[in-house]
C-alpha cells in the first residue's frame, strides 16, 4: 500500500476533527491532532502545557517554536509508516516550511492536503453547538447530537463545551485563521497538493467527498 500523509486544513470549526475520526475508521491512520496534545499537556500540567496555556486561553497559536519539535518527534514513531492524518498542524508559513523539512529528512511526502471550506458565519454556529467528550469524541446539539443529551454515544463520558469555544474567543480564533493560517491554502497549492472540499455539506457527504478524492489520488499514483 501506498502511504497517505495527509494534512487536515481549515478554520475553526470546520470539521476537520470529524472528517479526521473518518480517516482513522475508513484508512486505519495515526491521527496527530495537536489541539488534542496541547490540551492533553494543559491538563497534565507539563511545560508544554505551562507555555501553551495562555496562548490558548486567548484564541492565539502558541510559538511555532513550542510545538514544531512535538510534531517532528510524533512522526518519527514507527506507527506512521503508512501515513498520518495531521490535524491543526501546519498552522503557519514556518511550521509548513518545518514539515516539509522533517518529511524531506525521512525521505516521504505529503500525499494531500485537504481543505474543508467554510463561511465564518456559519463556523460561529457550528463552534457555540459543540460538544466533546474527555476522549475526543465530537457532537453538535443540532447537528450531530448524541443519542442521550450530554452523554457520548462512544464511551458514556459526560460531553463539555470547551473553553476556547466561548464568543468571544471563536471570533479571535477566527482572525487568527485567516491572518495567519489562510496563507497556507496557497502555499500547498503552489505545490500541487491542495485538494477543496465545501465543508458547509452535511458529515456524510464532505467524508464521502473526500474518500472519493483519495481514492482517485491512489489510482493516479498507481497508474
Ligand atoms: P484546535 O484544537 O486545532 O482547534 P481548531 O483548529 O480551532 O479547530 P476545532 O477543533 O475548533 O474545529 P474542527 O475543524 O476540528 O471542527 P469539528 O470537527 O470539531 O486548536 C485549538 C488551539 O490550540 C488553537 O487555537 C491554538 O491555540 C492551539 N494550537 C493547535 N495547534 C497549533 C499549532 N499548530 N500552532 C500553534 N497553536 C496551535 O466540528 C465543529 C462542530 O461542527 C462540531 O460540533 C461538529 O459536530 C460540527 N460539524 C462538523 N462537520 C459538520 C458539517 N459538515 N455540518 C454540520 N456540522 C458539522
Amino acid at each position: 500500500m501506498s502511504e497517505l500523509n495527509l494534512i487536515l486544513l481549515g478554520p475553526p470549526g470546520a470539521g476537520k476533527g470529524t472528517q479526521a475520526a473518518h480517516l482513522v475508521d475508513d484508512f486505519g491512520l495515526p491521527y496527530i491532532a495537536t489541539g488534542d496534545i496541547l490540551r492533553a499537556a494543559v491538563k497534565d500540567g507539563t511545560a508544554l502545557g505551562k507555555k501553551a496555556k495562555e496562548y490558548m486561553d486567548a484564541g492565539d497559536l502558541v510559538p511555532d517554536d513550542v510545538i514544531v519539535g512535538v510534531v517532528a518527534e510524533r512522526l518519527e514513531q514507527g506507527d506512521t509508516r503508512d501515513g498520518f492524518v495531521l490535524d491543526g498542524f501546519p498552522r503557519t508559513i514556518p511550521q509548513a516550511e518545518a514539515l516539509d523539512r522533517s518529511l524531506e529528512a525521512m525521505g516521504r511526502r505529503l500525499t494531500a492536503v485537504l481543505l474543508i471550506e467554510v463561511p465564518d458565519d456559519v463556523l460561529v454556529q457550528r463552534i457555540s453547538g459543540r460538544r466533546i467528550c474527555t476522549d475526543g469524541h465530537v457532537y453538535h446539539v443540532d447537528f450531530n447530537p448524541p443519542e442521550q443529551d450530554d452523554v457520548c454515544d462512544v464511551d458514556g463520558n459526560a460531553l463539555e463545551q470547551r473553553p476556547d469555544d466561548a464568543p468571544e474567543k471563536v471570533k479571535r480564533r477566527l482572525e487568527v485563521y485567516h491572518e495567519q493560517t489562510a496563507p497556507l491554502e496557497d502555499y500547498y497549492d503552489d505545490l500541487g497538493v491542495l485538494q477543496r472540499f465545501d465543508g458547509t455539506r452535511s458529515p456524510d457527504e464532505v467524508r464521502e467527498h473526500i474518500s472519493a478524492t483519495l481514492s482517485t489520488l491512489r489510482l493516479e499514483e498507481s497508474a
